[in-house]
């Protein structure tokens, strides 16, 4: 553990960190090279570490069975086949994970590849080119972190009230959902146009002009805002989350309760950005094209797996879970059960029907998908690319019966590392109904190549 004077005055709160003392170092990898981490367990607890978004062998995954006890070395490596863009990792030990991350302990990647390289965008690491995680906690009276849901601060790269100057050009923000439940509907002060680059796993076909834009737990992405000409003037980066529904995260107000929270179905400032002077070399235009991406041919499936998502009515594990609940395929996690074996190299439709009211930001490690339909409309321009988390909405009708369920369909292929021992998650990841049980896990089997 680490200590950190988050709030301003009185006392420290006590964190956790990496190679610091609140979240940690951003890793920048190329594509191409094999990268070697050394993971030292610093903490009094066992822990992990996850590579979010990275595909890799699943022992070197950080999941829950790749446990470091404390005063250990964990020393993964593999070689980085992802595309240019933006991953994170994190703690995500089961039952953990939840209060792990509420300490602090998490980090950035940036992958760089020649198709990125080639473009010209912004890529001067907080200059032009910053990174913006997201988060929010709640406090106690000595200005500790209580490990809830919901927090009534906002935080943004570990900073309460943050402020940034950026240069009087074109800006690339590369901004991370790292909360424990909440959605930010972003959003600029002046209402002002931005383009969203990328979805979490790669450069989207072109940018994509919005006002706004929804951001889920554990997803990414990359925007670029044009500060042209607009030197010694300020905006406000916004979650204006009044307006985002009642069941999405952030969009509930609970007066009282656990989910109780100054920040529930508000629109707030996350941060305050001033503009300076241009830089020398300037990026000073949206470029109309980003990359050519070809999506997977939905012809190339071997099996649709239908998922469910449903409340935990019927399912007895009362020590864990609370009355609301939320679980997978009708079972709550369970690290010894596999729910499917794919063969590797093989391509799958995943189909996930829920019948829960409220959204769930849907995640699986290994692979980048494509979304091919939620409620049989295809994704939004900015989603039509590779995504590691799919948020599945709620049920239509709203609590109680009736309403009907939400369908949502991605595409992915399995490719590589083989492993019948060693499972891959997939789950929930608000963190909270993560480590209730709404995580399940499957084995790519078969010969490696
Ligand atoms: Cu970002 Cu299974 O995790
Ligand atoms: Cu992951
Ligand atoms: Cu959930």
């Amino acid at each position: 553990d680490t200590l950190k004077q988050i709030v301003s005055s009185g006392n420290q709160t006590i964190t956790g960190g990496i190679n610091g003392n609140f979240w940690g170092p951003t890793l920048i990898f190329n594509k191409g090279e094999t990268v070697h981490l050394n993971v030292l367990n610093k903490l009094n607890d066992s822990t992990t570490i996850h590579w979010h978004g990275m595909h890799l062998p699943a022992v070197m995954d950080g999941g829950p069975h790749q446990v470091i006890p404390p005063g250990t070395l964990w020393q993964p490596f593999w070689k980085v086949t992802n595309n240019a863009a933006t991953y994170w990792y994190h703690p995500h030990l089961h039952e953990m994970t939840e209060e792990h991350i509420t300490k602090g302990i998490g980090g950035l990647i940036i992958v760089r590849d020649d198709i990125e390289s080639a473009l010209a965008l912004p890529r001067t690491y907080g200059i032009d080119d910053i990174p913006l995680v997201l988060t929010d906690r709640d406090f106690n009276s000595s200005n500790q972190f209580e490990t809830v849901p919901y927090g009534d601060s906002m935080i943004v790269n570990g900073t309460l009230r943050p402020q940034c100057t950026v240069p009087a050009q074109v800006v690339r923000f590369r901004i991370l959902d790292a909360a424990i439940e909440r959605s930010y509907n972003i959003g600029f002060s002046d209402n002002r146009t931005f383009y969203v680059i990328t979805s979490d796993g790669g450069l989207l076909n072109a940018p994509v002009p919005v006002t706004r834009y929804l951001l889920h737990v554990g997803e990414r992405i990359e925007i670029l805002v044009d500060c042209s000409g607009k030197s010694g003037t300020s905006v406000d980066l916004k979650a204006y989350n009044s307006s985002i529904s009642n069941f999405v995260a952030g969009g509930e107000n609970f007066p009282n309760g656990p989910f109780a929270n100054a920040l529930g179905k508000k629109d707030f400032t996350m941060l305050h950005i001033n503009i300076g002077a241009q830089t020398s070399s300037p990026i000073i235009s949206i470029p109309s094209t980003l990359t050519q991406n070809t999506l997977i041919e939905q012809s190339t499936a071997t099996v649709t797996r239908k998922l469910t998502i449903s409340d935990s009515t019927g399912v007895t594990k009362p020590q864990i879970l609370g009355p609301n609940a939320f679980i997978l395929n009708h079972r709550l996690f369970n690290i010894n059960y596999n729910d499917y074996q794919v063969p590797v190299n093989s391509t799958e439709i995943w189909e996930i029907t829920s019948s829960s009211v409220f959204g769930h930001p849907f995640h699986i490690h290994d692979v980048e998908f494509n979304i091919i339909s939620v409620n049989g409309a295809p994704p939004e321009a900015a989603q039509a690319g590779w995504k590691d988390v799919v948020f599945i909405p709620g049920k239509s009708g709203g609590p109680g019966p009736g309403g009907a369920n939400t369908v949502v369909k991605f595409i992915a292929k399995f490719d590589d590392y083989a492993d019948s021992l060693h499972p891959f998650m997939f789950h929930c990841h608000i963190a909270l109904h993560e480590d209730e049980g709404m995580m399940g896990q499957f084995v790519v089997t078969g010969k490696s190549t």
